[in-house]
């Protein structure tokens, strides 16, 4: 069984309800994952331990916020070469963060990133059954790679 961390921003709540869907989908696979508010976390040792990341930040200005900036610069600190990872966020139109993060992810810190790429979705659908399901389904595809 793998445990997995979710770190995640969120202002108004939108990104933490999917954080929420992903760590349902991991569980679902009979996986642990623990949600972790990146405001909360203040050295890297507090991140180590975990067999894969998945990190959520919604989109400001076109941008990543500032928590999130400090934070993977806190996550560059550990040796996260080839675990498996994940990147999403709540946006309303254009929608940059998730895939900025998931770049970050994959090309700085060379892990083994899922597939599915980014997740990205509107805030508009997060809280409907395609919402969620988009969620679980995410957490579910990302914690299948254990099995591997
Ligand atoms: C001041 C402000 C700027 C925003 N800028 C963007 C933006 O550039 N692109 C975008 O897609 N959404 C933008 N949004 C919308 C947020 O990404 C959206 O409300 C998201 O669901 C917030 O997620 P959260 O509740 O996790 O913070 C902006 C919202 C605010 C209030």
């Amino acid at each position: 069984m793998a445990k997995i961390m979710i770190g995640y921003a969120s202002r108004t709540g939108k990104t933490e309800k999917m954080a929420e869907g992903i760590a349902e989908g991991i569980r679902m696979n009979g996986h642990t994952a623990e949600l972790r508010k990146i405001s909360d976390i203040k050295n890297e040792e507090e991140m180590e331990g975990y067999d894969g990341y998945v990190f959520g930040c919604p989109t400001y200005h076109r941008d990543m916020t500032p928590g999130m900036k400090n934070f993977l610069f806190l996550a560059e600190r550990l040796n996260l070469v080839g675990k498996i990872g994940g990147a999403f966020g709540a946006y309303t139109h254009s929608g940059e963060s998730a895939s900025m993060v998931f770049d970050t992810m994959e090309f700085v810190f060379k892990m083994d990133m899922t597939d599915l790429k980014a997740l990205s979705l509107k805030e508009a659908i997060i809280e409907t059954d395609e919402g969620l399901k988009a969620c679980q389904d995410y957490g579910k595809a990302l914690s299948e790679k254990f099995k591997n």
